[in-house]
């Protein structure tokens, strides 16, 4: 898409005390079919009014993002699920009722109020109540529910502060929120609840622990763990198929219980170098590596998390390959190692 005619207006927002000007403005946007990028509480989302297929068109093509891939449609208050969604079963109600606002997206049998173009043609629908103030007040401010990917070009790893939109999108889209940091910095929870038990698509920001603790039994999609999927699996969330997070340099994921990953990390890092290649590790704990650059990010996973996509943008501009020390599974390592399974294209 060429660039925007009008060129993009930023507006700093704050996050605890977002200013109703600036939040109208915003609304105004979306109303008048515009897209806006906005801080959430898991990552930054690029914004357009959910009920106008014309409006949503521009998403896919500000972001390049195929059209077999849905949106999650963001709603400010539990009344609008009504018209978005067939069948709202008593496990969902339970878990809106715990876990709503906040990081988790919901699977639902679509109503027929639902753009196609929303949901790449699926009979599904993804709905989320975002937690943030700027989110939360935007969507209430429009009126309308919004549907909204993560606001990064297509591939790239997701956006978690407003300049990372910038540098993305800009000139593409018609107004940036720069609300700060996202907190979470990994992206929502996906889970169907269409079927009991309900069957998690995508972990992200609510830790599949709280999902349990909440109801028991949680089924868990294959493609979660980064297992091959088949054609049956791509249909049921057509986005999975896509390599995604991923920096520009190749990342190199490193896995091993043992101690053996000291010597493995630093022997992947030197086969690296050999080639002639800039190298990065990413590690919990340096033992003295030998690398061009040495990122430590200790091991607590919310930590991580938030700051997982800045440093992988952040390292691509530096090197020409992420080598990088996975972490246990347990609260958001699981999303933080499926993001990093989705980033890596080479096994070692
Ligand atoms: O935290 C988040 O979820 C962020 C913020 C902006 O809310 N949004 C986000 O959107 O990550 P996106 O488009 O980057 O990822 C949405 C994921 C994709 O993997 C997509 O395939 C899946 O949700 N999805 C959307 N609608 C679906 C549906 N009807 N059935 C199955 N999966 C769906
Ligand atoms: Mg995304």
């Amino acid at each position: 898409m060429s660039n925007h005619p009008n060129g993009t207006r930023i507006l700093k927002v704050s996050p605890k005390r977002p200013s109703t000007k600036a939040i109208l403005a915003a609304a105004n946007v979306i109303q008048h079919g515009g897209l806006v990028a906005f801080p959430t509480e898991t990552v930054y989302g690029l914004g357009a009014d959910a009920l106008s297929p014309k409006a949503v068109r521009k998403i896919f093509e500000a972001k390049g993002r195929p059209a077999d891939d849905p949106l999650i449609v963001h709603i400010s208050d539990a009344a609008q699920l009504q018209e978005l969604a067939k069948d709202i079963p008593k496990h969902a109600l339970k878990l809106m009722k715990e876990f709503w606002p906040g990081p988790l997206t919901l699977i639902f049998e679509k109503s027929d109020q639902v753009p196609d173009i929303v949901t790449a043609g699926l009979n599904s629908v993804a709905i989320r109540m975002p937690s943030h103030k700027i989110a939360n007040a935007l969507i209430a401010r429009a009126d309308t529910p919004i549907a909204a990917p993560s606001a990064n070009l297509f591939g790239s790893p997701s956006p978690t502060t407003a300049q990372h939109v910038i540098s993305d999108l800009h000139d593409k889209i018609d107004m940036i929120i720069d609300g700060g940091e996202a907190n979470i910095g990994v992206e929502s929870t996906v889970l169907d609840v269409r079927k009991s038990p309900p069957t998690l698509l995508r972990p992200g920001g609510l830790p599949i622990e709280a999902l349990r603790s909440c109801l028991g039994t949680i089924d868990v999609h294959p493609s979660v763990y980064g297992d091959r999927l088949s054609a049956a699996d791509v249909a049921i969330s057509p986005g999975m198929k896509y390599r995604h997070y991923a920096p520009r340099s190749p990342v190199y994921l490193i896995e091993d219980s043992t101690d053996m990953i000291r010597g493995k990390i630093q022997e992947t890092v030197d086969r690296l170098r050999k080639d002639g290649k800039r190298v990065a590790v990413v590690v919990p704990v340096d033992f003295s590596y030998s690398a061009d650059e040495v990122m430590v990010v200790g091991r607590d996973p919310t930590h991580i998390a938030r700051n997982l996509f800045a440093i992988l943008r952040q390292l691509d501009r530096k090197v020409d390959a992420i080598v990088i020390e996975g972490i246990g599974a347990g609260g958001l390592g699981l999303a933080i190692m499926n993001r990093l399974r989705r980033a890596a294209t080479v096994d070692v």
